[in-house]
Formats: C-alpha cells, sequence, structure tokens
C-alpha cells in the first residue's frame, strides 16, 4: 500500500507482518519467555499522563535538540537492530537514507546484514551515527571492527550493549528453520557451525535445541560473557577514543556506578532490549524513575537515553519530561523497512516527528528543552 495510508505504528508493523518472511517475522517480534517485559513497555507510557497548558503560543514548534554534542533535528534516534536485510533488501543503508531526510541519529548493530563503511557511504555531512559493539570471546575479531569504526567520520560514538550477555529465550524465533547460513550477511562475527546437541555456546549459554537454534542464538555465538566495569573500560579506551554510551542499563545503581566512569562514558540508555533479554526486567521508564529518585546527580554527569515499546509521539514526549535526552526507536523502523523500504522508515520518522510535535504544541512547548517534569503526571506508575 502507499506508505501515506498508514497511520500508525500499527498499522506500519501489519503491513510489515504481511509482507517479510516468516523468519523475520518471528526473529524481529519475538522477546522473551512470555513477552510480559515487551509488553509493559509499551503499556507503561498508558499510565503517565500530561498536563497540558494553555493560553502559550504555540505557532512555532521546534523538535530539535542536541545529543552528546551533536545537534540533530530530532530527539529520536533509530536503535542498534540486527539483520535489517531480513526485512528489506534497502537494509541498514535505507534506515540511514530515511534518516538523513530527517536529521535523526541512528545506532548501527554490531550485527547488521550490511558492513559499516557502506552503511554511512551516503551520509550528510552532519549526519549522526553511532556504533554499537558486542565484546566478542575473541577480542581480536572486536578490535579489528574497532579500527574500522575509528576510520569512519559520519560515526560519532559508540555503544556497548550489556544487558545480553547470553541471548533471552525466545520462542518464536527459536520455532521454525534458521540456520546462520541463511542469514543475509557475510559477516565473520556469526557463527557459521551449527551447535551440536548438549553442548554449550563459547560464552556458556545454553544451545537451543529445536530448528537451528534460532536467529538470536546464532547471532550470540561469540559474544563475551564475563565483562567487568574496570576491565572492559580500559580495553575499549585502548581501541577508541569515541565517547562511549553504555545500553541496558536497568537499575539506578547501574546507572550510578556508570557515572564514576565519566568522562569517557558519556552517556547511559536505559533498555531492557525491547524485552528480549531477561522477561519481568523493568521498562526503561521505570529505571528513570528510580534515578530521578536515588541518583539525580546522574542526569548530570551523563546523558540519559531510553528505549522500548515506542510507539506514540506522546510516549517520546513523556520520556523526554522525565529527562531523557533522546528516544529509539528498534522493532518501529524494522517494521517501516518491511512495510515499505526507505519509503517505509521514512513514513515511521515521519509519523513519530508529526506525533510529538502535535502532543508538544497541545501541551504548551514550543522546544524539546522545555520539557519538564511539570508536564507529567506519574502517580499511577510510581503506586505499581
Ligand atoms: C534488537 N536490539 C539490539 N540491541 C543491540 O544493542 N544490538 C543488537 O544487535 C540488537 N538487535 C536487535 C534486533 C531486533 C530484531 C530487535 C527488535 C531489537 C534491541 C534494540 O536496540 C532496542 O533496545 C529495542 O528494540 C527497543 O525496543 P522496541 O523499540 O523494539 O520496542
Amino acid at each position: 500500500p502507499p506508505m501515506e495510508s498508514l497511520y500508525n505504528m500499527d498499522e506500519i508493523e501489519q503491513v510489515a507482518t504481511k509482507q517479510v518472511s516468516r523468519k523475520a517475522w518471528a526473529y524481529y517480534y519475538s522477546a522473551s519467555d512470555d513477552l510480559t517485559t515487551k509488553r509493559f513497555n509499551n503499556e507503561v507510557y498508558r499510565s503517565i499522563l500530561l498536563r497540558p497548558r494553555v493560553f502559550i503560543d504555540v505557532t512555532k514548534c521546534d523538535l530539535s535538540t542536541s545529543v552528546i554534542g551533536h545537534k540533530v533535528s530530532l530527539p529520536i534516534f533509530v536503535a542498534p537492530a540486527a539483520m535489517a536485510r531480513l526485512a528489506h533488501p534497502a537494509g541498514e543503508a535505507g534506515i540511514a537514507a530515511a534518516c538523513r531526510s530527517f536529521g535523526a541519529m541512528q545506532v548501527i548493530s554490531n550485527n547488521a546484514s550490511m558492513s559499516p563503511e557502506q552503511i554511512v557511504e551516503n551520509a550528510a555531512p552532519d549526519q549522526v551515527f553511532g556504533w554499537q559493539l558486542y565484546v566478542q570471546v575473541d577480542r581480536k575479531k572486536s578490535e579489528a571492527m574497532l579500527a574500522r569504526i575509528n576510520k569512519l567520520k559520519a560515526i560519532k560514538f559508540l555503544v556497548l550493549t550489556l544487558d545480553a550477555p547470553v541471548p533471552g529465550k525466545r520462542e518464536d524465533d527459536l520455532r521454525g528453520d534458521s540456520t546462520a547460513s541463511k542469514l543475509p550477511v557475510s559477516s565473520s562475527l556469526v557463527a557459521k557451525k551449527e551447535a551440536k546437541k548438549g553442548e554449550s555456546l563459547p560464552n556458556g549459554a545454553p544451545v537451543p535445541k529445536a530448528g537451528g537454534g534460532g536467529i538470536g542464538a546464532q547471532l550470540f555465538w561469540g559474544t563475551e560473557a564475563s565483562l567487568t566495569w574496570k576491565e572492559t573500560l580500559l580495553w575499549l579506551s585502548k581501541h577508541t577514543a569515541l565517547p562511549i554510551i553504555l545500553k541496558g542499563l536497568q537499575t539506578h545503581e547501574d546507572a550510578y556506578i556508570a557515572s564514576l566512569y565519566a568522562p569517557q562514558v558519556k552517556g547511559i540508555i536505559l533498555s531492557n532490549h525491547g524485552g528480549r533479554a531477561l522477561d519481568t526486567a523493568p521498562p526503561a521508564i521505570h529505571t528513570l524513575l528510580e534515578i530521578r529518585k536515588y541518583c539525580p546527580e546522574v542526569l548530570e554527569k551523563l546523558e540519559v537515553w531510553v528505549d522500548g515499546g515506542i510507539r506514540r509521539g506522546t510516549d517520546i514526549v513523556k520520556a523526554l519530561c522525565l529527562g531523557a535526552r533522546a528516544v529509539g526507536i528498534g522493532r518501529a523502523a524494522l517494521w517501516g523497512l518491511g512495510a515499505g523500504g526507505v519509503e517505509g522508515v521514512h513514513r515511521t520518522l515521519e509519523i513519530l516527528a508529526d506525533e510529538t510535535k502535535t502532543c508538544m504544541q497541545l501541551l504548551g512547548v514550543g522546544k524539546v528543552e522545555d520539557l519538564g517534569l511539570q508536564h507529567i503526571n506519574t502517580r499511577i506508575v510510581e503506586q505499581q
């Protein structure tokens, strides 16, 4: 269908679901165990109410902001997600093209289905990218990737994902055939070998039994599960001068520890991996509220970004009101790609940008930096 006929994230997901392969759908849609966290990621936003003010001139409404010192036109970023070419041949470069027209930031996955060089090839001069790292058991592989990333001017920061030392149990993904050889990648990071029954992965994770193990499990083959704060950040400092954003923090304790590693660590992404790591882990909003309560100084020392469950502009505005600097979309971008390639991702960003703007105007706010706690009521979430 023409992309203009789609009005919200649900409609885009419905179209993508019909168009992508069964295997791609299962990989993208899946989350761990009972999908409790995946559902709650979105539901939590329904429990936060907005507090609109009146008699304010909102003729002009500007969505631009800055993230770790870089100007971006939207407070929305595309979160790192593996294997975009499962959705559409345009892949991660297609997502980059759509981000380019919106001045939106994109984080490239360690397990992208195209090389980082290809993805940033047609970047605008001021386009902002990050690259996400899963530290590999074979450190030499990660070091070689970092050497390549350091050479790419478009890549302004590194995202180190910490919430998935092993993959969660994603049952939709585990069902059905999905051998590594069929993945649309040539990445040396992806295991070519299939695990035998009873064997465990090099990182100690149990090997899933049926159907080749699921795409998620294949991708996690060589991921290190023994990372520690000091050792890993020291190792990283030897291989890159890029600012570091830690992704997958889910407690105020870890947010506080991260702040002790500033300025090497410039930010944190409160995330539960879209519900794909530990089921019944908290949504980012809960973690953000914890941080505000127990260690609000973290918000001064680090930029705090969030992701998970974003489907509406109002979700984005609520996260910004609570102090998030940027708000990530994972599946929404992949579904956009699956629904209509570059145009589909374009439509996804357009809908979310328009909804965010409408929300801010109806709230009586003309600038992202003017959003604050005064615009929301989180009592229901705090009672839970
Ligand atoms: C992810 N995510 C992810 N995160 C990461 O750090 N590296 C990765 O390679 C991937 N891969 C990946 C694949 C797919 C198919 C999904 C859906 C997600 C997690 C992602 O960055 C983000 O945290 C969530 O997707 C956010 O939740 P929503 O927006 O999907 O609800």
